[in-house]
C-alpha cells in the first residue's frame, strides 16, 4: 500500500510544478502562512457549490470554504450575479455610495442592537481599528486577550495567538497585552492587578473557532457581568462566528451584547471585507466634530482605499439578506450535524479514540479520547494541554493530506466549515473519506 505522501505526490503533479514556480516569487512559495504544506500545497482554480477543482482536475469536496467566509458555498449564483452586475459599472467610485448604506442595513438587520458600523478590508484591520477606538474612548492603554485566541496579525494580536509567535514585537507593545486563560477567576485577577486594562476581547466560542473550546453559554454572560462591573469594554471578535453560529452570530445565539463586535468573512459575501460595529459612543471616536483640536489631534483616523467598495458591499448585502430570508444557517447546520455523527461513527469503527464536536455549521476534530458525555458534542471540556498534546502539527498535516487523497479538503486538518451548498451525498462521501483517512493514519502510526 503506497504511503499517504506517495499517493499525494502522485495525485497532484500539477500542484507540485506550480509550487516549484511559486518558490521563485514568494517566501515559502505561499501567500498565507496556513497554506504552508510539505511537500507542497494543492493549487486550485475554481469552485462551485460544495466542491472545488485543482490543477489536475480532481473534484475536491471543500470544507475550507474561503477560510470560513463562504456560508453559501462557492460561487452562489445570486452573489455572482450581484457582483457581476456592478463590476462592469465600476469597482471603485472614489466616493460614498448607496451600496455601503444597504450593506450596513443588512448587518444591523441581523444584529439589531448594533448602533453604528464601519467597514474595513479584513478581520486584522477591524480588530486593530476597534482597539484604537476603544483606547480613545476610555483612555486605558492595556488589552486583555485570551491564550491562543486569534485576532489577526497586527502586533496587539500577536501575543499568544497560536500560529507564528510575537517575534520582534516591541516589548512596549507586549507589555500592553495581558494574556490569561478564559476563566473568570483569571480575568478578575488580571483586572484587579492592571487597572489600566480597557478592553477584554475574545473569540466567543473559544480560540481558533473552538479548537480550544470554552463554554460560551455561561462564560459569555459571566464575562459580560464582570466587564460591566469593572466598567471595561467587552469586544467579541466574530470574524468567524458572525452570521454562522446563528443568523446574528454568537452574540445573538447566546443573547449577550458586547460593546464592540468585529465581523469578517461571511459579512462580505465571499469578497474581501470586514466591519467593526456596536456602541456609537465608541465608533464616534472616528467622527469629525468640526473642532480642529479634536479632528486633527484626537480623532481616530481610518483610511483604507477599498473600504466599502461597491462589489464587496453588494456581495455582503446579498449574502446577509439571503441569511436573513432563507434557511441558509439551518441547512448548513443540519449538514454539519450529519457530518459530526458520521465522523463519530468512523472513530468507533476504526477503534481510534477521538471525536467530532462543534456549534452550528462548524465541525471540530479532537484525537485522543472519546467524548465523555453527549453534551461534549457541542462544546466539550478540553484543557489547553490536552488539545496541544493531541492535535499535533504532524496529525493535522497528515490528516489534511490523507483527506485530500480521498478528495476532501479539511481546514487546517481539524475543522470542517460546512456550507448550505454541501449536499447529503457530499457529506456521506466525506464520512467515508474520513474513515479511510483514519485507517491511513493508523497504518502509518500517526494515530
Ligand atoms: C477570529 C479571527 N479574527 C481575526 C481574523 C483575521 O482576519 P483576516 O484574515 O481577514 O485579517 C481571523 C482570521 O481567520 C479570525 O479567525
Amino acid at each position: 500500500m503506497p504511503s499517504i505522501d506517495d499517493r499525494y505526490i502522485k495525485k497532484f503533479p500539477s500542484s507540485a510544478n506550480a509550487y516549484n514556480t511559486a518558490g521563485e516569487f514568494f517566501p515559502s512559495g505561499i501567500t498565507h502562512q496556513n497554506r504552508h504544506a510539505e511537500p507542497f500545497p494543492v493549487y486550485f482554480n475554481s469552485g462551485s457549490g460544495g466542491v472545488k477543482f485543482d490543477l489536475d482536475n480532481n473534484t475536491i469536496i471543500d470544507f475550507v470554504m474561503g477560510n470560513g467566509s463562504l456560508l453559501q458555498g462557492h460561487a452562489h449564483p445570486k452573489i455572482v450575479e450581484a457582483i457581476s452586475s456592478q463590476v462592469a459599472r465600476g469597482t471603485h467610485l472614489g466616493g460614498s455610495t448607496l451600496f455601503e448604506i444597504e450593506w450596513a442595513k443588512s448587518v444591523k438587520n441581523l444584529v439589531p442592537w448594533l448602533e453604528q458600523v464601519r467597514f474595513t478590508n479584513s478581520g486584522t484591520e477591524s480588530t486593530y481599528l476597534a482597539l484604537r477606538c476603544i483606547r480613545a474612548f476610555n483612555k486605558k492603554s492595556k488589552i486583555l486577550k485570551f491564550e491562543e485566541h486569534f485576532h489577526g496579525w497586527h502586533e496587539y494580536a500577536l501575543p499568544s495567538q497560536g500560529n507564528a509567535g510575537p517575534a520582534f514585537v516591541p516589548q512596549a507593545i507586549m507589555d500592553m497585552v495581558i494574556v490569561v486563560k478564559p476563566e473568570l477567576g483569571e480575568v478578575e485577577k488580571a483586572l484587579k492587578e492592571h487597572l489600566d486594562i480597557g478592553v477584554v476581547m475574545l473569540e466567543p466560542t473559544g480560540a481558533h473557532y473552538a479548537c480550544f473550546p470554552l463554554q460560551p453559554e455561561t462564560f459569555l454572560k459571566e464575562l459580560r457581568d464582570l466587564t460591566n462591573r469593572h466598567n471595561i469594554v467587552l469586544m467579541f471578535d466574530e470574524t468567524i462566528t458572525g452570521f454562522r453560529i446563528s443568523k446574528g452570530g454568537a452574540q445573538i445565539r447566546y443573547n449577550v451584547q458586547p460593546d464592540i463586535s468585529v465581523f469578517g468573512k461571511i459579512v462580505a459575501g465571499g469578497m474581501p471585507g470586514a466591519a467593526i460595529a456596536g456602541s456609537s459612543e465608541i465608533l464616534e471616536m472616528m467622527s469629525f466634530k468640526g473642532d480642529p483640536d479634536w479632528d486633527n489631534n484626537q480623532r481616530i483616523g481610518q483610511g483604507g482605499t477599498f473600504n466599502g467598495n461597491p462589489p464587496t458591499a453588494i456581495a455582503g448585502t446579498v449574502g446577509l439578506n439571503m441569511i436573513a430570508d432563507e434557511p441558509i444557517n439551518q441547512v448548513a447546520d443540519s449538514m454539519a450535524s450529519r457530518l459530526r455523527t458520521g465522523i463519530n461513527s468512523a472513530f468507533k469503527a476504526t477503534n481510534i479514540p477521538g471525536f467530532a464536536y462543534g456549534i452550528a455549521s462548524i465541525v471540530n476534530l479532537f484525537f485522543g479520547k472519546y467524548p465523555s458525555k453527549l453534551t461534549d458534542l457541542e462544546s466539550p471540556n478540553l484543557s489547553y494541554e490536552e488539545v496541544r498534546q493531541n492535535m499535533t502539527a504532524m496529525r493535522k498535516g497528515y490528516l489534511t493530506k490523507a483527506m485530500l487523497t480521498h478528495n476532501v479538503h479539511v481546514m487546517g486538518g481539524q475543522v470542517f466549515m460546512v456550507s448550505s451548498a454541501h449536499t447529503e451525498e457530499q457529506i456521506d462521501q466525506t464520512i467515508r473519506a474520513f474513515e479511510l483517512s483514519l485507517r491511513d493514519l493508523k497504518s502509518e502510526g500517526i494515530v
